[in-house]
């Protein structure tokens, strides 16, 4: 049958979402810190001080102005800097998963916890030592962990003082916080991913349709190659320091339609699956920029700065199984439409066929299949799908129960699909689903976009107790993982 015993089910977490203690034990703040809370209609901002010494702020995304620096502010809410403070409950949160029988947890190290600015020689021990107790409590429970390197959260100090990932330095920073990850963690943690959904530098500049042009395209590339290098480099201390170490790329998974059957868009489709999905899993799978890199750079006149070594590199630091994140497809099209819908790093026409969440995400379970049985083919490596879910509005009953039926069915689709697949052949190993305890939202910086099977008694404004209820889909999730995805009722 579909999934075998061994199948890794779980769930995942990303530390500037869940951890909270942003400024405990030495940690250094990173760019999500100086981010404040948004909604599905208002934009996150960051906020900075400028040059002049007044306070400001721009949206997410954008640079902040010459001269300006990031800044805390008195008049903002930061949701990151508490999370929901898995920092103090990480003992109980991990016990629950347990309950639920999770076999696999995944969750990312924050940098500036290990190295608050990110260039220091040496780590912080009270950073290393957090970690290790949290691997300790998932063996304590028999719970593998898989752990994210990098999950959008460089050290702001290395934004501010060398320009981030837009600087050759950044791949000898990372690669000695992977290194100093890989030896410290060395027999607790097998499993890794260099960085979380690479690609979306990619997406960002789709969504910007043509305001991003030839200068954003070359920085946004560049950035790009000096990751790769980072992550080949990664990859192959990995090995050298564990030969058992299973290290993953992991991409934003989007599953591209095109919008009509007219050549041109079924060329376009094509083309952004080239640049937005392939691109990268391209160069982490098979070591070597693809042929269609050279159309992708010559239509922005990018000159990358690439030198033989980092070609090698690449060649020598292919990861052992690729993973990615699945929320939805995207229509691709050439013709006009007014009837647009967005979603986390993509947007497109609006499908007719399918239907929308609250936050406008396409919910399209076949999708995950096609993407899953095309990327197996192109690649041949073990896969995982490590992000994957719905964000939704619960209700805490007065009695503590939450009824999250709507979730548990769009679960269950995404299930059978997965377990399709690999009735096709595909060597699925492992599912974590997004936020299995509710966190802070990426995008919109909201408590109210819940994900999890996990209910944390925190809303916007970050007032609440952060106590743990558990919803329905915690008892039927433990029955998916009790009864090896057999029963999905
Ligand atoms: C993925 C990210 O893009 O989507 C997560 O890896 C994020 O960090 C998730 O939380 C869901 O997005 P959002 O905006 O609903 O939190």
């Amino acid at each position: 049958m579909s999934f075998q015993e061994n199948f890794l089910w779980g769930g995942a977490i990303a530390a500037n979402q869940a951890e909270g203690a942003w400024n405990e034990d030495g940690r250094g703040p990173a760019k999500t810190d100086v981010t404040t809370g948004g909604s599905v209609k208002e934009p996150r901002y960051v906020t900075f001080i400028d040059k002049d010494g007044k306070p400001g702020k721009v949206i997410n995304g954008q640079p902040i102005p010459e001269g300006a620096k990031y800044a805390v502010l008195d008049d903002y809410y930061y949701p990151n800097h508490d999370g929901v403070d898995f920092y103090h409950h990480y003992k109980e949160d991990i016990a629950m998963l347990a309950e639920m029988g999770f076999k696999m947890f995944r969750l990312s190290i924050s940098w500036s916890r290990l190295y608050s600015h990110g260039d220091e020689d040496q780590p912080n021990p009270k950073g290393v030592e957090f970690y290790r107790s949290v691997f300790m409590e998932c063996k304590k429970h028999s719970i593998e962990p898989l752990v994210t390197i990098w999950h959008f959260d460089t050290p702001l100090y290395l934004e501010e003082h060398y320009g981030g990932w837009n600087n050759r330095q950044l791949i000898d920073f990372y690669v000695r916080f992977a290194t100093t990850c890989f030896k410290e963690y060395q027999g607790l943690v097998k499993y890794w991913l260099t960085f979380n959904e690479i690609n979306n530098t990619i997406m960002m500049l789709n969504l910007f349709g043509n305001h991003a042009g030839d200068k954003e395209h070359q920085q946004g590339y560049q950035q790009l190659h000096y990751q790769f290098v980072a992550s080949a480099k990664a990859v192959q201390i990995g090995h050298e320091i564990d030969p058992n170490n299973m290290i993953g790329c992991m991409i934003c998974g989007i599953t591209f339609y095109p919008g009509t059957c007219d050549p041109q868009d079924i060329m376009a489709n094509r083309h952004m699956w080239e640049k937005s999905i392939f691109y990268c899993g391209d160069v982490q799978c098979k070591g070597k920029y693809p042929t269609f890199a050279k159309r992708l750079w010559n239509e922005h006149h990018v000159q990358l700065d690439i030198t033989e070594q980092d070609l090698e590199d690449l060649r020598n630091g292919c990861v052992d199984m690729y993973t990615f994140s699945y929320y939805m497809s995207s229509i691709e099209t050439t013709h006009e439409t007014d009837d647009m819908v967005s979603g986390n790093f993509a947007a497109g026409a609006r499908n007719p066929y399918l239907t929308y969440s609250d936050w406008g995400w396409a919910q399209d379970p076949l999708g995950l299949r096609y993407y899953l049985e095309m990327i197996y083919d192109r690649y041949e490596k073990p896969i995982m799908v490590v992000e994957n879910g719905l964000g939704a509005y619960d209700t805490l009953e007065e009695d503590g129960s939450i009824h999250d039926d709507y979730r548990i069915d769009y679960l269950r689709d995404h299930i059978k699909e997965m377990g399709k697949a690999i009735d096709n052949g595909v060597n699925l190993i492992g599912y974590t689903t997004w936020g299995c305890i509710d966190l802070v939202s990426a995008g919109t910086g909201e408590m109210r976009k819940r994900y999890g099977f996990i209910y944390v008694d925190k809303d916007d404004q970050g007032q609440g107790t952060y106590n743990r209820y558990r919803k329905d889909s915690f008892y039927w999730y433990k029955k998916v993982i009790e009864s090896h995805g057999q029963d999905l009722d």
